[in-house]
C-alpha cells in the first residue's frame, strides 16, 4: 500500500510527476489546443462571464491564489480569491454572469460546500476541480473538472495541490481558448510547455537529497519565515502551511515586497528564510526585487535558502543554501518550486520525531463548518 516508502506523504510526492500527466491526459488534443468537453459549462456562459470567484481553503485556497495569476493574466477577466469560510458572511457580490470555481482535493470540504451553495443560491455558476469521483462537491456544482491525482492517503496534500494547480491552467487557458484573447500565441506555448512539465517535476524529484540534509540540520530551529513574489507568494504560503502542519514550528509566508512593510524586523542571526525566486527571464523586474531583499536579509544575518531557476547566477553570491528548479514559464513555475517545499517539510517532520501522515489535531476531510 505504501508501496516501499516509509510514509503515504513520501509515496505521494513521489507520485507526482504522474498524477500532473494524468490530470492533462486527454485534455489537449493533437493540434495543442484543450478539449475540455466534460466542462459542461455553455461556452456562451464563459464568454459572458464578468468575474471569476474562486473559493477553497487551506492548501487548495493557494492553487486558487497562482490562478487569479494566471486567469487575470491570460483571460483578462477579473478574479478573486477567497477562503471558503469567509465568503458567504461577507455578502458578496455575484450574478449568473459570475463563475463561481470551487477546489476541493475532498469534494467534502464543508466550508467550500457551503461557498457553492451560496454562491448557487446567488444564480453564479459553479465549476468544482476536485479529486473524488462523486462527492458532494462536484454533485452540487454545474460543472466538473476532475483531477487525477489518485487516492491521497496522507493528510498534507501533496500531488493533490499539484494536479489543482493543473486544473486551475487548464481552466484559465480554457477561458482564454473560449473567449480568444491577445494571447493565443503565448497560451498555445504554455499548453506546449504544460505538456512536458510532469518532466521538469520528476527532475526536481531527482536532486532532493540535500533538501533533506538541510532540512535535518534544521531540526533544532523554531521559526522558518518564506519569501515569494508573485506566483511564488503563493509558493511561500504553501511552503509555510506544509511546515506548520507536519513539523508544528512557527512558519509564515510574506510577499518579498512587503519584508519593509514589517517583517523584515523578525530576521536574527541564523533564522532561516525560504526565498522562491522567479524567473530572471519572465518578470525580469520583480527577479532583481527578490535578489535585493535575498541580499538585504543576509545582511541582517538570515539563513538563505534560495530557489532559484537554473542559469540564475544572481542569486549565488547570496544564497546560503541553493536549491535548483527547472527554467519554466513564469506562471507554471509553482509546479516545480513547491515540490522542494513538500520534502523539506516531510523531512523536518520526521527529524523532530512527528507522525509525517497524521500530523496532531488534524482530519483528511474536513466536514463540519
Ligand atoms: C493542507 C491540507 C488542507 C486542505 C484543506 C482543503 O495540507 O490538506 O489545508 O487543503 O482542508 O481540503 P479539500 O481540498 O479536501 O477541500
Amino acid at each position: 500500500e505504501k508501496g516501499g516508502y516509509d510514509y503515504f506523504m513520501l509515496k505521494e510526492i513521489a507520485e507526482q510527476p504522474k498524477a500532473v500527466a494524468d490530470t492533462l491526459l486527454g485534455r489537449i488534443d493533437a493540434e495543442g489546443s484543450l478539449t475540455l468537453d466534460e466542462v459542461r459549462i455553455p461556452a456562451a456562459v464563459l464568454r459572458e462571464a464578468t468575474k471569476v470567484v474562486i473559493v477553497a481553503c487551506g492548501t487548495a485556497f493557494h492553487a486558487g491564489l497562482i490562478a487569479k495569476y494566471a486567469i487575470e493574466h491570460w483571460t483578462r477577466i477579473p478574479c478573486e480569491v477567497e477562503l471558503a469560510s469567509e465568503f458567504r458572511y461577507r455578502d458578496p457580490i455575484l450574478d449568473h454572469r459570475t463563475l463561481v470555481v470551487a477546489i476541493s482535493q475532498s469534494g467534502e470540504t464543508m466550508d467550500t460546500l457551503m461557498a457553492l451553495r451560496h454562491a448557487r443560491e446567488q444564480g453564479a455558476r459553479v465549476l468544482a476541480i476536485c479529486n473524488t469521483n462523486g462527492s458532494t462537491i462536484p454533485r452540487e456544482s454545474d460543472a466538473v473538472l476532475y483531477t487525477h491525482a489518485g487516492p491521497e492517503v496522507a493528510v498534507a496534500s501533496t500531488k493533490a495541490f499539484l494536479t489543482q494547480l493543473v486544473a486551475c491552467y487548464l481552466v484559465a487557458l480554457y477561458l482564454g481558448q473560449v473567449r480568444g484573447t491577445k494571447w493565443g500565441d503565448e497560451i498555445r506555448a504554455v499548453i506546449r510547455d504544460l505538456a512536458r512539465i510532469a518532466e521538469d517535476v520528476e527532475r526536481v524529484l531527482e536532486t532532493m537529497e540535500p533538501v533533506r540534509a538541510l532540512a535535518r540540520s534544521l531540526a533544532g530551529h523554531d521559526t522558518v519565515l518564506f519569501l515569494g513574489r508573485h506566483v511564488g507568494y503563493p509558493v511561500a504560503l504553501e511552503g509555510a502551511l506544509k511546515l506548520k502542519e507536519l513539523a508544528y514550528m512557527h512558519a509564515e509566508g510574506f510577499a518579498a515586497g512587503e519584508l519593509k512593510h514589517g517583517p523584515i524586523a523578525l530576521i536574527e542571526e541564523d533564522l532561516p528564510v525560504v526565498v522562491v525566486v522567479p524567473s530572471p527571464r519572465g518578470r525580469s523586474v520583480l527577479h532583481g526585487k527578490v535578489v535585493s531583499n535575498i541580499q538585504e536579509i543576509r545582511a541582517r544575518g538570515a539563513r538563505t535558502i534560495v530557489i532559484a531557476e537554473e542559469g540564475d547566477e544572481a542569486v549565488v553570491p547570496y544564497a546560503d543554501h541553493l536549491i535548483r528548479i527547472p527554467v519554466t514559464p513564469t506562471l507554471l513555475q509553482p509546479l516545480v518550486s513547491t515540490v522542494p517545499l513538500q520534502v523539506f517539510a516531510c523531512e523536518l517532520a520526521t527529524a523532530r520525531g512527528n507522525e509525517v501522515d497524521q500530523p496532531r489535531n488534524l482530519a483528511k476531510s474536513v466536514t463540519v463548518e
